[in-house]
């Protein structure tokens, strides 16, 4: 059987859902985080290290002001309100992305991950204004400011998940088969799971469906 050390996320279908439910996109991102919730305990109660959560790409700047605002807004109110209680849990918090948001939320951010900086029950990687491509182009840049050399072991050192291990799996909902610029160096080897299910939707049996499914998978790292 497969241990899992991390599990990977790409939280997609909330606008789809709040559509469909409420005649909303915003209310779907609104029950999106109630599913955050539920994942959270979910990934502890499985005694998983890690657990990387795509909330927010470089690309999704194009998105309605109004979207994007609503978006912030629900992660303020989230950090806000939950973060002393992640940190009883022995939960810390890690963005990944590049932090270049409002000041209010640089500073609510930069916070967060310091009150939870000596946690280790679970780490949670915060992709926000993420984008793989970007990550990599920063990794390689610092590399060559360093004068060091180009190897595998010096691109991971560079990037928003050092010292982080790969995902073991990752996890896509909302019935879409792509990666979105998300962790292009990181899933080279994790197993890859598209779920039907709209995020909203995505539950706790869903999620330990996988989780079996994964750990009876063969991983072959091109060995036989
Ligand atoms: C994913 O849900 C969450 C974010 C990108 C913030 P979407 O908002 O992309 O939902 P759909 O894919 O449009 O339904
Ligand atoms: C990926 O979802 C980003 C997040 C879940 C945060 P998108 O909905 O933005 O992806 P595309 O645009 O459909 O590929
Ligand atoms: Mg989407």
């Amino acid at each position: 059987m497969n241990s899992i050390k991390h599990v990977a996320i790409i939280m997609d279908g909330n606008g789809r859902w709040g559509l469909k439910h409420k005649k909303s996109r915003n209310l779907g991102h609104k029950e999106g985080l109630k599913t955050v919730e539920k994942i959270i305990k979910t990934t502890i109660k499985n005694n998983i290290k890690y657990l990387t959560l795509y909330a927010f790409s470089t690309e999704n700047w194009k998105r309605p002001k109004k979207e994007i605002n609503f978006l912030f807004n629900l992660l303020e109110n989230f950090l806000l309100n939950k973060i002393s209680d992640l940190n009883k849990q022995n939960i810390k918090l890690k963005i990944i992305g590049k932090k270049q948001f409002s000041k209010k939320i640089n500073i609510l951010l930069d916070k967060s991950e310091k009150k939870t900086f000596k946690n280790k029950k679970l780490q949670i990687n915060l992709a926000l204004n993420y984008g793989s491509k970007s990550e990599l182009v920063h990794s390689f840049n610092s590399i060559k400011n360093k004068k060091e050399k180009i190897n595998e072991k010096n691109v991971s050192k560079y990037l928003f998940t050092t010292n982080i291990p790969d995902p073991d799996l990752l996890i896509r909902t909302g019935n879409t088969h792509r990666l979105s610029n998300f962790l292009l160096w990181q899933v080279a080897y994790s197993e890859i799971f598209f779920e039907k299910k709209l995020w909203p939707d995505f539950n706790e049996n869903d999620y330990n469906r996988i989780l079996n499914k994964f750990k009876k998978t063969k991983r072959n790292y091109g060995n036989i």
